[in-house]
């Protein structure tokens, strides 16, 4: 079978974790238990899932030229991604998300440095690219106006666009109305829906916004009813990086072609291996290993 192409618009950022058994509350300090630095950022750790799971990948983002920014380079060549439109900026940081692990969860701060650098007019140097795509993927640690515009190109291109708006924040109607898919967390629907009830929200847009519920699966209305796609059970160790495996998994499963519900369902299944590793690269599983994970589950079922 001929590999879905698939664009991912977005950031590039290295990751640096720290791991502690507490979380420091305003004015305290603890002592962590380890730190490391790896590659991450929802663009890029997106990109690079959905090579794993077989998608034909083209990133477009930026870098610094700095050590990270080649090293952010390197791996996304390890991965098979291509990098024809990820631009180094001269005298900008590379973007970095600093990481605490603590208490069985993360907390992050982004910093954004270079992938400030994908504007609407970066983008647009793209369009001969972009028009070739079964589809475009985009989160929300860009330049709003590129959020805006690429939703307008996509639409304009026929391409189908999944927006993942993480980190939240308000996205406009004609944003919501030009993606194709949608696939905020509860907190960032809260954000995206102000005010209005989530169950309402998925019967407003069936088929297109997919609530992620953690460890609970995915919600999604199918013009019918409401449906929760379970997750599949598993011992999480990490869970940076599931929402950005699920999104890519999804992604690459829509671009070959398959349903709403199915593609959700290899996406899960793709999550579930996500947060068995450390790091949001981690984990990231290759389509053999989603591959074999489904077809056991078929069986179970079917038994
Ligand atoms: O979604 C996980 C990612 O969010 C991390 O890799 C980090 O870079 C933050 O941007």
């Amino acid at each position: 079978m001929e590999k879905a192409k698939v664009a991912v618009i977005g950031s590039s950022s290295m990751d640096l974790v720290v791991t502690s058994t507490k979380r420091p509350n305003a004015g305290e300090t603890v002592l962590g238990e380890s730190f490391k630095t790896v590659p991450g950022g929802k663009g890029a750790n997106q990109a690079v899932a959905a090579a794993r799971v077989g998608a034909d990948v083209h990133m477009i983002g930026c870098v610094g030229d700095d050590p990270y920014g080649a090293e952010i380079l390197e791996n996304f060549k390890r991965n098979g991604v291509n990098t024809d439109y990820v631009d180094r900026v001269t005298g900008v940081e590379t973007g970095t998300a600093h990481i605490t692990l603590a208490e069985g969860d993360n907390s992050i701060i982004v910093v954004k440095g270079a992938n400030d650098g994908v504007t609407p007019d970066y983008v647009k140097e793209s369009v001969a690219l972009l028009r070739t795509c079964d589809l475009v993927m985009i989160q929300q640690e860009v330049p709003e106006e590129t959020v805006v515009y690429a939703a307008e190109l996509c639409k304009e291109l026929g391409v189908p666009l999944l927006l993942n708006p993480a980190p939240a924040r308000k996205i406009s109607d004609e944003v919501i109305n030009y993606a194709s898919y949608i696939t905020p967390n509860e907190h960032e629907g809260a954000v995206l829906f102000n005010g209005m009830e989530l169950s309402d929200a998925l019967q407003k847009f069936p088929g297109k916004l997919l609530v992620t519920e953690g460890a609970a699966g995915v919600r999604y209305h199918n013009g019918k009813s409401q449906v929760l796609v379970p997750a599949f059970p598993v011992q999480a160790v990490d869970t940076t990086g599931a929402g950005d495996t699920f999104n890519a998994a999804f992604g690459t499963a829509i671009a070959e072609g398959k349903g709403v519900e199915d593609s959700i369902r290899f996406a899960n299944c793709a999550a579930s291996f996500s947060v068995t590793g450390f790091g949001a690269q981690g984990g990231m599983p290759y389509r053999k290993d989603v591959d074999r994970r489904m077809e056991q589950s078929t069986k179970k079922s079917s038994n």
